[in-house]
């Protein structure tokens, strides 16, 4: 009798991480302007009224990346897939809108969500990001198609409809301290029309998942996640520092069992603290990005250097420049690899960003009993 192979299996951030989806680069497009799209840009963005496909050089600069980060993953013993892309210049629409361009398939963590053997496709609430699954479903097919256990989910796909967004946003020139104040008083750009989430505002703690409620997820999307996830506890929490709170993986990050860095200018609120604190873990300030800009062309902040990716208990993947955020890690006792990465950042994060996990060694447990 022919045994069965195990493929899709990762219950939490920092387990033995054994295979996982690395992003590629080709054909990455500046999206043209769009509700969502337009409230997260910084204001004093040099992408603001630019659309269209990046420029082959740097193209090639950060596929030549993200191929070196995957073959030290290889070296390691870690099995590593890569995604299909589609033609991201090209006009998208459904029934309810149209969009000039797509994005790209530089971060799989946005779009894919693994707890356990299943892995859940996000509704994703940008219209540009709408069909971005189509490049990952090669391998959810072949997953699917090797591991009869392997259960391959799609939330509702949303309609995205102007409906969905805040009118409020549409301005560019909204300016720092008003953004800050509609954070703390949850006044994002999406609506509660209807669910929302991308897979990146989600952390995986076994029994416990943990869900930023932000620009990218709204409450129906995380009380589907809640009725989805029926044997998990879904929590929502917010980081009241952040005027563009889009997913979480710069502003807190699990490292290991009892241990989570947390970007001291988004930091958790003391009631939502209570839930990791009463169980003895410790949520500590991060280290400073090594950085006062993110590379040009770029979408997220210089807190990518909390964007590590763990790839056990004691190892974690730090990008290379972030000297800083090594060093503090390396004093917390973890073997630092470094990862050049900071001039792939622009298409989409870094390197929690650019993987997303397939298997990582290891079961179910209930951390915060
Ligand atoms: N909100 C994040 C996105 C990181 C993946 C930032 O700090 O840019």
């Amino acid at each position: 009798m022919s045994k069965i192979k195990t493929i899709v299996n990762s219950w939490n951030e920092w387990d033995p991480l054994k295979h996982v989806i690395v992003g590629k680069a080709d054909g990455t497009c500046i999206p043209a302007p769009e509700p969502a799209l337009d409230a997260k840009v910084p204001e004093d963005s040099d992408m603001r009224g630019q659309f269209g496909p990046r420029t082959k050089d740097t193209v090639d600069k950060a596929n030549q990346l993200l191929d070196n980060f995957s073959n030290i993953l290889i070296k390691r013993g870690i099995k590593v897939d890569r995604p299909d892309p589609i033609n991201f210049n090209q006009k998208t629409s459904t029934p309810d809108w149209e969009a000039d361009t797509m994005f790209g398939c530089m971060p799989p963590r946005d779009v894919l969500l693994t707890v356990g053997n299943e892995i859940l496709e996000a509704t994703m609430s940008y219209r540009c990001r709408w069909f971005e699954y189509l490049c990952y479903r090669p391998l959810l097919k072949k997953y699917y198609d090797d591991d009869p256990n392997m259960k391959h989910e799609s939330a509702p796909k949303p309609r995205l409809t102007d409906a969905d967004y805040r009118k409020d946003y549409l301005s560019d020139k909204i300016g720092i301290q008003k953004r800050l104040k509609w954070t703390e008083d949850k006044f994002f750009v999406t609506t509660e029309e209807e669910p929302l989430f991308d897979a990146a505002d989600v952390l995986r703690f076994g029994k416990d998942l943990v869900v930023q409620h932000g620009f990218t997820t709204n409450l129906k999307g995380i009380d589907w996640l809640k009725r989805h996830y029926k044997d998990h506890r879904v929590h929502a929490v917010n980081f009241p520092g952040d005027p563009y709170p889009i997913h979480i993986d710069a502003t807190f990050t699990p490292i290991k069992e009892g241990l989570i860095i947390n970007n001291p200018q988004r930091k958790l609120p003391k009631e939502q603290r209570k839930l990791f604190e009463n169980n003895g873990w410790e949520i500590i300030d991060s280290a400073q990005p090594a950085h006062n800009e993110p590379p040009p062309l770029c979408y997220s902040s210089t807190w990518l250097s909390m964007n590590v990716l763990v790839l056990d208990p004691k190892t974690v993947c730090v990008e290379k420049s972030e000297v800083y955020q090594a060093d503090q890690l390396d004093r917390l006792g973890m073997e630092v690899i470094p990862v050049d990465m900071r001039d792939a950042y622009a298409f989409g994060g870094g390197l929690h960003c650019c993987t997303a996990d397939v298997y990582r060694e290891g079961e179910l447990k209930d951390y915060f009993p």
